[in-house]
């Protein structure tokens, strides 16, 4: 028999993927329909958008509420308008305050940094492991005597090791804000994410799991905790909250236990959405999981790849495929390759491409640039001041993202897709020299 030489296409050969692609990478927004449109009409004809303006039994952001502590397992569920808010809330929750050292990993959204210097503290930099999310070595390296607070991204659908995360930040007392923006649904040793620090966020914007446009919650098991999040979410907390107490000595305790607060809301309208989004999450995940499971063999088949790290297979959200080459030349090598024959795919790090999901490319962090005119959060550090920001800060960070080529996953890949997606990667591997 006589065989023929597969060509590969970035050679002139046939493309291995045919089949359609889906038209965008989105989650939630993607699964938009009748359900939503009637959960806003009825917000609508209802006429009432302000959650504390609805009938509690009614208020979709309170049923939003009740179903997210029923997914999650947590006692108390917040609804506010963006993962922003919800850090920021989060961060006041737990006390952080002006001039506190904070931990948040190398490798996440801009927004984590933003939340931290909007309460007065100061991110302090970790480096990220082969999972995508910090390090916990490095993180207990970064410990000083101003940490107050630790927060681990759950990057890319992909479970942070919450068990030693957790050993370390307990041992030295330091509290623990979750931050689950891409990770709605995912678990760790079969608990819900979120559930394990003292606080957990999660973002409902466009592009994420479960979307409303824009939104956030917070969750948490501690009642203090939740309270000083609800009454900074909303500058009138004490007044609402007085209309609805039961008799005058619950009403006078909301009036002395409030503190200033922002406008953080979710509308009734973002709630109905948000509602609906929800219900369909599991069915999303269901199907990332399923195509991450298709797709991770014929990329470990790749010679030299090492497939990222999971902490926890099961809990995995399946939004994201990672695995890394020997080094960043052969990353972009092969993601050319992979890209013509028709899989969307890139390297994650670049100097040029500025995402915003890498430290390096944090402009207004790394040039210390602040809103206030005396210069805060930066001159609100205690003396010495200590916290400095370098582009070659974390350098392992770096090393791995160059040389990561990530594929990502929508659950509205079709089955004929996926499968020729494998056969692509299946192709690519049986040329590849390195
Ligand atoms: C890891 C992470 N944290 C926080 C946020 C902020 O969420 P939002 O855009 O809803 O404010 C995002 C959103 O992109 C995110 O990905």
């Amino acid at each position: 028999m006589i065989e023929i030489a597969e060509v590969l296409a970035i050679n002139g050969g046939p493309k291995a993927v045919t089949e359609p692609a889906p038209p965008n990478l989105l989650h939630g927004t993607n699964e938009i329909g009748e359900e939503e449109i009637r959960a806003v009409t009825n917000v609508l004809r209802s006429k009432v958008l302000f959650r504390y303006a609805a009938d509690p039994s009614k208020s979709t952001v309170a049923q939003l509420e009740a179903l997210f502590a029923a997914k999650t397992g947590a006692r108390y569920v917040l609804g506010v308008n963006s993962g922003t808010s919800a850090l920021i809330a989060g961060l006041i929750a737990l006390k952080v305050s002006q001039g506190d050292e904070v931990l948040i990993p190398a490798y996440t959204y801009i927004a984590t940094a933003s939340a931290v210097m909007a309460v007065g503290a100061l991110p302090v930099l970790v480096e990220m492991d082969e999972s995508l999310s910090m390090d916990p070595q490095d993180m207990e390296r970064k410990i000083t005597d101003r940490t107050t607070a630790v927060i681990p991204v759950h990057m890319r659908g992909i479970p942070c090791d919450m068990g030693r995360i957790m050993e370390i930040a307990r041992r030295r007392k330091i509290a623990v804000l979750e931050d689950c923006a891409q990770t709605n649904g995912g678990t760790f040793g079969g608990r819900a994410l979120g559930t394990f620090g003292d606080a957990g966020i999660f973002s409902l914007q466009h592009y994420k799991i479960a979307a409303s446009g824009e939104g956030g919650l917070v969750i948490t098991n501690d009642r203090d905790t939740y309270e000083r999040a609800a009454v900074y979410h909303d500058s009138a907390y004490a007044f609402w909250m007085e209309e609805r107490a039961q008799d005058p000595a619950a009403a006078e305790q909301w009036k002395n236990m409030c503190f200033l607060g922002e406008n953080f809301r979710m509308s009734e309208l973002h709630g109905a959405v948000a509602l609906e989004q929800l219900k369909k999450r599991d069915r999303i995940l269901a199907r990332t999981r399923m195509i991450k499971r298709h797709l991770w063999p014929a990329c470990e088949g790749i010679p030299g790849a090492v497939m990222e790290g999971l902490n926890d297979r099961a809990g995995d959200c399946g939004i994201s495929l990672v695995f890394f080459m020997p080094d960043a030349a052969s990353a972009v090598n092969i993601a050319a390759i992979l890209a013509a024959e028709g899989v969307r795919c890139g390297t994650v790090f670049s100097k040029q491409f500025p995402d915003r999901h890498i430290f390096y490319h944090w402009d207004y962090v790394m040039n210390k640039r602040s809103a206030h005119r005396n210069g805060a959060p930066w001159s609100l550090e205690k003396n010495p001041p200590r916290v400095s920001y370098t582009k070659d800060m974390c350098p392992r960070t770096i090393a791995l993202l160059e040389r990561a080529v990530m594929l990502p996953i929508t659950q509205i890949m079709t089955d004929p897709y996926v499968d020729q997606v494998v056969g692509a990667i299946q192709k690519v591997a049986r040329s590849w020299k390195g």
